[in-house]
């Protein structure tokens, strides 16, 4: 018995925020911020906040634009943060919507009823709430039988719930099984953080995983996969239950100490993380093909994590050499950001139509724990 990929969804906002544009706002705030602290400026007691700059965004990052689920409220200089109103418990959480409607499309493109899928696991690097599990949530929702529970590995979610789902099938647990990645990313990003307000964006994508013997004859075959964390402290998060236990820690290790960048939202040291990360996940890959026999040459594309398009041609080059095509790594950040765990899913689903039968290919996350998976996967039918 074989866990394949039957199919993939895809659910992206309404609304998109170009660089242009969340500058404007970015650039009014600090004009705004520098006024009211002209005083303490003036007399060096605080150091004046400097304009972003979308041609800096761009040419750093590669990002052009990202889906919101809540733009004005980004775009207020007053607020510069989803909004997002609180449902009472009788309505479905805005997570489990969003995952619904992703996975729903993932059932639908091989008419897949709810029933028949086993388990639904929810992966992904912000949950709504500690429980019940945003899963149970989406398996109420859907319709699933069986089980559900909620995972986070930061960015790398998404390939880490492939291989949990794998391991329910081999283990007789379930045989369809539903990963779910939903992820407002918006909320966790400090829109008032130079250095990384053009980060982030929203989206939902889910993977439908089956025993060979159940999925549809056009599916993905997993021909093998590697998971890898290492501790690092520099992408972080310090939102948590115990923050009301410790009502003095008002952002302790904030972005640069400066007020009002707590460490309760997204933090990272980008310079790091971009020289750390580029060699970790070049050579697990390079080191996973030679484990199972893969000639890099003979991967059709890499759907690799979306964080930063200048890290993703530097692994590509690592890779496949020197003469990369932009087409066998293709891009999605451009559009959607980093959508954390998603990224490399959206680049799947969207960029993966033109595989013939026995063609190969790479999906490839890394990101926040140290965390990098790397699944291979070849196309039957
Ligand atoms: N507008 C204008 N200038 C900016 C800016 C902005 N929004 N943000 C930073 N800068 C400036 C800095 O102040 C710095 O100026 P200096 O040289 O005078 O000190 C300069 O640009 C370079 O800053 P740096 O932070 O070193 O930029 P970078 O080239 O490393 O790009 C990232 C920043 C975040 C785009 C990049 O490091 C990155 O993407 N890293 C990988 C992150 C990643 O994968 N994270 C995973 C998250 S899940």
């Amino acid at each position: 018995m074989k866990a394949v990929i039957s199919s993939t969804g895809l659910w992206t906002p309404e609304n998109s925020i170009s660089n242009e544009e969340l500058v404007e706002s970015f650039n009014a705030y600090v004009d705004k911020w520098n006024a009211e602290n002209a005083e303490a400026i003036e007399a060096g007691e605080l150091d004046a906040l400097t304009y972003s700059n979308a041609e800096f965004i761009e040419k750093a990052s590669g990002v052009k634009s990202r889906y919101v689920i809540s733009k004005d409220p980004i775009l207020d200089p007053e607020i510069m943060a989803p909004r997002i109103p609180a449902r009472p418990n009788e309505e479905p959480s805005i997570l489990a919507e969003i995952a619904a409607k992703a996975a729903q499309q993932a059932l639908d493109a091989v008419g897949r009823s709810a029933e028949d899928v086993g388990a639904v696991i929810v992966a992904c690097s912000n949950l709504q709430r500690g429980y019940p599990a945003i899963a149970v949530e989406v398996q109420s929702i859907l319709g699933t039988s069986g089980f559900a529970f909620d995972m986070n590995v930061a960015c790398s979610s998404a390939t880490f719930g492939l291989e949990t789902a794998r391991g329910l099938i081999f283990g007789g647990q379930a045989k369809s099984v539903l990963v779910v990645n939903p992820e407002i990313c918006t909320a966790h990003l400090n829109f008032k953080d130079r250095d990384a307000h053009f980060i982030f964006g929203d989206v939902a994508t889910a993977l439908l995983v089956e025993s060979d013997d159940m999925a549809p004859t056009e599916h993905w075959e997993i021909i093998g996969s590697k998971l890898v964390t290492q501790f690092s402290n520099n992408i972080r998060n310090n939102f948590g239950f115990l923050n009301t236990a410790a009502p003095e820690d008002d952002g302790l290790h904030g972005a640069r100490g400066r007020k009002g960048l707590t460490d309760k939202l997204f933090v990272q040291n980008g310079r790091s993380v971009f020289k750390e990360v580029v060699p970790l996940v070049a050579k697990m890959i390079t080191h996973e093909c030679e484990v199972n026999g893969i000639d890099p040459h003979d991967l059709k594309r890499m759907w690799l994590h979306q964080a930063n398009l200048n890290m993703n041609v530097l692994i590509a080059k690592k890779v496949l050499g020197k003469d990369v095509e932009i087409e066998q790594a293709p891009v999605v950040l451009d559009e959607y950001a980093n959508t954390s765990s998603a990224g490399s899913i959206i680049a799947f689903h969207k960029h993966s139509d033109d595989f013939e039968a026995g063609e190969t290919g790479l999906i490839c996350s890394f990101g926040a724990g140290y965390s990098a998976g790397a699944i291979f996967v070849r196309k039957v039918a």
